[in-house]
């Protein structure tokens, strides 16, 4: 099959993706931590809900100060979550199942605690001092001005070599020199590494931030308002993409995701390359950011966000859909601020129409089938997220912010609650592991909201993922179809038909929560009659009459 552009199909177009944060997924030894024999455990319940392919966060040895996203050794499993021989095993069980397995790959930098690091830290005549980004200060301050993720300085002092070293993200979190041949040549190795245990692609943290401007020039602006002009996004980036493209492309079929932070589609854009010689896909954060920065969030910034992505997209490549993430607050949480409470959950199921039949690969954030929601952590004991913890003793300490205001914010800032662990089903802990506690709070939600329960119920938000997944996977439309967008105006409902040579499926998504009544005319046309596939009202009357309902969302198709 031919997508847009001569584009020739491959699994990941259709695919299903499913993120897996392996510490709060499935404890299989009973001590406390998710493990990747958890998530062999569940890989039946995977398939059936319809997942083609699973992206699992590092789970190599680390020193967990960002948890796992600061590797100290690339080619191994830390203790906590198995052994090589059970990775072996996962690769195995899922490819028996037709599951794909993708790697969290994280090239920005390693953990300070890796071996290059600490060898590198010692002396200027280390071996391994160049795998690093190095600068002297200057009058006794950091070498320039840039501005770390998670708040200060991006530069750190080193008293054994008297210079600075660069960090994008914590100080724990050295970056990598990638204008070195020689570690370029160590990070590549990796890669193949885990292409011969069989893994089929990876996702790439932060890949955006892989290079920085050689002359390492003050970015416009200060503190956390600057611009990221001169240590994000340079343009030899590419050159460093296109070679590790090449080394992904010496085996079939495997594909390479990026993380492009903070993601508008222009950026996004440049990453999948000019002649597709980049990523296959980037992510798009559009939802994320809708959700996650409060914006005037209605159907028009979504409708127009979309057109966006689908035209930067449209001659690189194929675009990506994902509401939720490790990093982000929960769609449900967010989206439910947008309407009044009792139509939270038909609004969240909104979400996952527009997910599941928008044009791109949809990505879904474990627990978001069951609707999983953020949960606050008021006690800062609690953190296990070191930027929250961070934020909450700057404000408190440095700031003088009282308690309520802090935890709110950190919680706000921080990772924690939507890290909480999967709601298997009501018993103890969530079902989530036999240990008297887990790694981190479980949401007491559980109760209400789990697997074991949501699948016996055919109303529940599960079997609504399960359908709408079904009818992804049934309808080509759905998949390969261009838009054919309804009311462009529209504040209140988003309405479009994916359409292709095989045929057409309507769209409809109230995001308010009162009743519209439409004109059939601007969608019926010379059709004879329409025909509902699915709604998330069980007595939907809109074939009827063109009403939709408070937040109503549905599928349907012209006969
Ligand atoms: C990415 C990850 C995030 C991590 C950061 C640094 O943004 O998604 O969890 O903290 O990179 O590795
Ligand atoms: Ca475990």
């Amino acid at each position: 099959m031919e997508l847009r552009n001569g584009f020739k199909k491959k699994w990941w177009h259709d695919a299903i993706f499913y993120e897996i944060y392996i510490r709060s997924f499935a404890d299989s030894n009973g001590d406390g931590i998710g493990d990747i024999n958890g998530i062999i455990s569940k890989l039946d319940y995977l398939k059936d809900l319809g997942v083609d392919a699973i992206w699992i966060t590092p789970f190599y040895p680390s020193p967990m100060f960002d948890c796992g996203y600061d590797i100290s050794d690339y080619k191994s499993i830390a203790p906590e979550y198995g052994t090589l021989e059970d990775f072996d095993r996962l690769i195995k069980e899922a490819h028996d199942r037709g599951i794909k397995v993708v790697l969290d790959m994280v090239l920005n930098h390693t953990s300070d605690q890796h071996y290059w690091f600490q060898e590198a830290k010692k002396s200027k005549d280390s071996k391994y001092r160049n795998y690093y980004i190095w600068a002297e200060g200057k009058e006794g301050k950091a070498p320039n001005n840039w501005y770390s993720i998670f708040g200060g300085s991006s530069w750190e002092y080193n008293e054994a070599t008297g210079d600075y070293y660069y960090h994008a993200f914590f100080p724990q979190q050295p970056d990598l020199n990638w204008r070195n041949e020689e570690l370029k040549k160590e990070m590549f190795d990796v890669i193949r590494f885990w292409l011969d245990r069989g893994v089929d692609g990876f996702r790439l943290d932060a890949i955006n931030f892989l290079l920085e401007d050689a002359q390492l020039r003050d970015n416009p602006g200060e503190g956390q308002e600057q611009e990221h002009i001169y240590d994000r996004d340079q343009d030899d980036t590419h050159d460093v993409l296109k070679e590790l493209r090449a080394v992904l492309d010496e085996y079939e079929d495997k594909v390479l995701i990026g993380e492009v932070f903070p993601g508008t589609p222009g950026q996004s854009q440049k990453y999948y390359g000019s002649g597709n010689d980049e990523l296959h896909l980037a992510f798009n954060f559009l939802m994320l950011k809708l959700a996650s920065y409060h914006l005037d969030f209605n159907a028009a910034t979504l409708r127009k966000e979309t057109q966006l992505w689908d035209e930067a997209t449209k001659e690189v490549g194929w675009p990506v859909a994902v509401m939720g993430n490790h990093d982000q607050p929960r769609a449900y949480s967010s989206f439910g601020e947008y309407i009044s409470e009792p139509y939270r959950e038909k609004l969240a199921k909104g979400i996952a129409v527009y997910l599941l039949t928008s044009k791109g690969t949809p990505f879904l954030y474990y627990g978001e089938e069951i609707g999983m929601e953020n949960y606050l952590f008021m006690d800062p004991e609690e953190f296990r997220d070191n930027s929250g913890k961070w934020l909450y003793n700057y404000l408190t300490k440095e700031k003088g912010v009282p308690h309520e205001e802090a935890i709110l914010k950190a919680n706000d800032w921080g990772r924690d609650k939507c890290r909480t662990p999967m709601q298997w089903s009501k018993e103890k802990n969530a079902g989530f592991t036999t240990a008297d506690k887990a790694w981190t709070l479980i949401n007491p939600q559980y109760k209400e909201k789990n697997v074991e329960d949501q699948l016996k119920d055919e109303n529940s938000f599960l079997n609504f993922y399960k359908k709408l997944i079904r009818l992804r996977k049934e309808k080509e439309p759905l998949m390969a179809g261009d838009y054919v967008w309804i009311d462009n105006d529209s504040r209140d409902y988003m309405g479009y038909i994916r359409k292709s040579s095989k045929g057409e499926v309507l769209v409809l998504i109230n995001f308010t929560d009162k009743e519209i009544r439409l004109d059939e005319n601007m969608f019926i046309n010379k059709r004879e009659k329409i025909n509902l596939l699915l709604s998330n009202y069980s007595d939907s009357t809109f074939t009827k009459d063109f009403i939709l309902k408070p937040a109503e969302a549905l599928l349907a198709e012209f006969v």
